[in-house]
């Protein structure tokens, strides 16, 4: 089996590269699922209902979020709506989007997308519980209803956090990827136990930014030390992500393997 995971999709941008690349790495790596994060996909910051049909119709068979998902205020009754969308599942005070089985090819994959509380602010203190509680309580429900493989988009920023829950679930999943820092670390690796890990897929997004953020106004928030609005960069975006194979008699990662370009 052979999943296809692409970090954070930043803008227009970062969706013109996914539609020009997403279509012919499904058909020419005979990818089975894809999962493609994109809480940065309107604009830069959230993500509305065009954006999710647009990125579904190049393929991915699930879109994750992260802390955006507040950005776009009208969204929060509407998540609900759209069936292959997952939000953080310990997050409080939006329901359900929860997990998912996607249903392909005769392999019942579970996804779950959590986020982090440790560098994360204040709000995520507040409206999220402890992600590594909330993902057993999540795999728990994956495993009644009958995921024969479980994948975990960790969104968090402290590269402790995302490493201390690999460790705590290498037993229990299949993979955990890291996403939200759109910075792709090199640390891809499995475990003995054969679950696949990396800390963080990267993004598709400008390539000549701050993580997506035109860089005038990131150099002009550092020096001044104050908040100036977001604006979303617009040169060609890069395109991160990584496949992961997996035995199918044994369900353990055979390779791990990231795309940088
Ligand atoms: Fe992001
Ligand atoms: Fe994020």
């Amino acid at each position: 089996m052979k999943l296809l995971v692409i970090g954070d999709i930043v803008g227009r941008s970062g969706l013109d590269r996914l539609k020009e690349e997403l279509p012919k790495l499904i058909k020419n790596k005979n990818i089975d699922f894809c999962i493609v994060n994109g809480e940065n996909s309107a604009g830069g910051k959230g993500l509305r209902n065009k954006e999710y049909a647009e990125i579904i119709s190049y393929g991915a068979d699930c879109i994750t979020m992260g802390n955006h998902l507040y950005y776009r205020k009208e969204m929060a009754k509407e998540y609900i709506n759209l069936s292959k969308l997952l939000i953080p599942a310990n997050i409080t005070n939006i329901e359900g989007n929860d997990n998912l089985i996607i249903d392909k090819n005769n392999i019942k994959l579970g996804v779950i997308n959590l986020v982090g509380r440790a560098e994360m602010g204040e709000v995520f203190k507040k409206n999220a519980t402890n992600p590594f509680n909330e993902a057993l309580k999540q795999i728990d429900i994956l495993k009644q209803k009958g995921a024969q493989y479980i994948v975990i988009d960790f969104h968090a920023e402290a590269t402790a956090e995302k490493i201390a829950l690999a460790h705590y679930l290498k037993d229990t999943v299949n993979c955990i990827f890291g996403t939200h820092t759109h910075v792709q670390t090199a640390d891809e690796t499995i475990f003995d136990s054969g679950m696949a890990y990396i800390t963080d897929v990267g993004m598709v997004g400008p390539s000549d930014s701050v993580l997506g953020l035109k860089k005038e106004i990131a150099i002009n928030r550092f020096l001044t030390e104050s908040y100036i609005k977001y604006e979303c960069s617009d040169n060609k975006a890069i395109f991160n992500g990584i496949v992961v194979e997996f035995d199918e008699f044994t369900k353990k990662a055979i390779s791990i393997k990231r795309i940088n370009m």
